[in-house]
């Protein structure tokens, strides 16, 4: 759809727009023919710089026990309270080391998220962002989201964990990088993308359109399951509150709350009546 017609994208998350304009972007990757040496040399200089400040913080996996295992762990989640101010970036080796990642995973995430950012003034920086948070659904310890990390209360726990904590960022990236490299090109539809409200998004698409709808089908908000990537993106250093170290400020839509949730729908047919567009409606039952 996105090389037949101009499309309007939005989600109130960040990141979903982040994605959007990966795949909906028009690249010129010849300009760039050594994009993924170069970001790596910024990302390295980065790493060696950190290490360099801090040598001390090498956490080793290798034959331990789970006692000494946990408390590798806690050693690195305590790295909330240290203040990092010497380093400019530090955002997830402060908030999320030992939890989601290890520290060395989250320097990696760092590192790569401050080469990216060399790249902001062009289409191809929405790719190298996708391909960090690639990198980190592959390298999360948790279950395939950001709501909760594992604990190991068992051995058994314990290994399959450590199977995370031995992964890499690096080659992770490189892989979907690649891939987005060889799979995207010219685009010469001229999509809108946006990070707003449903009703302000309907606000701005012209009259007559088609309205695809994808809400929420259940209580439980998206921003706890994807606040990590939100975070990734705005690199914003918010607050972060409870275990799973959420954002004080991540959204709480309509669509999740039981008192809230029939005018939100409501608004939607409603607007989409007054704009004459017709509603394709994904839903999905129990
Ligand atoms: C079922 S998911 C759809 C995801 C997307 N279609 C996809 O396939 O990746 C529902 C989405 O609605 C977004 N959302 C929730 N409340 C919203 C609101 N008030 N305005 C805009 N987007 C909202 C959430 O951030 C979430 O990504």
């Amino acid at each position: 759809m996105g090389h037949n017609v101009n499309t309007y994208s939005n989600d109130i998350q960040e990141y979903s727009a982040v994605f959007a304009k990966t795949y909906l972007g028009n690249y010129n990757w010849e300009e760039y023919p050594r994009i993924i040496d170069d970001v790596i040399v910024i990302a390295q200089e980065y790493v060696d710089n950190v290490m360099k400040s801090y040598p001390d913080l090498v956490f080793d996996y290798t034959d331990i026990t789970l006692n000494e295992f946990n408390a590798l762990e806690q050693l690195q989640q305590d790295l909330i309270s240290q203040n990092f101010e010497d380093i400019e970036h530090h955002l997830f080796i402060k908030n999320y080391s030992g939890t989601y990642w290890s520290f060395k995973q989250c320097l990696w995430i760092d590192a790569l998220r401050v080469a990216a950012e060399e790249y902001s003034n062009s289409p191809v920086y929405y790719p190298l962002l996708s391909s960090i948070m690639y990198a980190m659904a592959y390298n999360a310890q948790s279950t395939g989201h950001y709501a909760q990390y594992r604990d190991a209360n068992n051995i058994a726990s314990m290994e399959d964990i450590i199977i995370y904590r031995n992964k890499s960022i690096l080659p992770f990236f490189k892989k979907k990088l690649n891939e987005l490299i060889e799979y995207t090109g010219k685009n010469k539809y001229n999509h809108t993308i946006t990070s707003l409200d449903y009703i302000d998004c309907l606000d701005h698409t012209p009259n007559g359109t088609i309205v695809y709808a994808d809400p929420p089908y259940t209580f439980v908000h998206y921003s706890r399951f994807y606040h990590a990537l939100e975070t990734l993106v705005r690199y914003d250093y918010p607050d972060v509150l409870f275990k799973g170290r959420y954002r004080t400020d991540r959204h709480q839509s309509p669509f999740c709350k039981k008192t809230t949730v029939t005018q939100a729908f409501q608004e939607m047919f409603v607007k989409i009546e007054e704009k004459k567009s017709k509603l394709v409606l994904s839903l999905l039952y129990p």
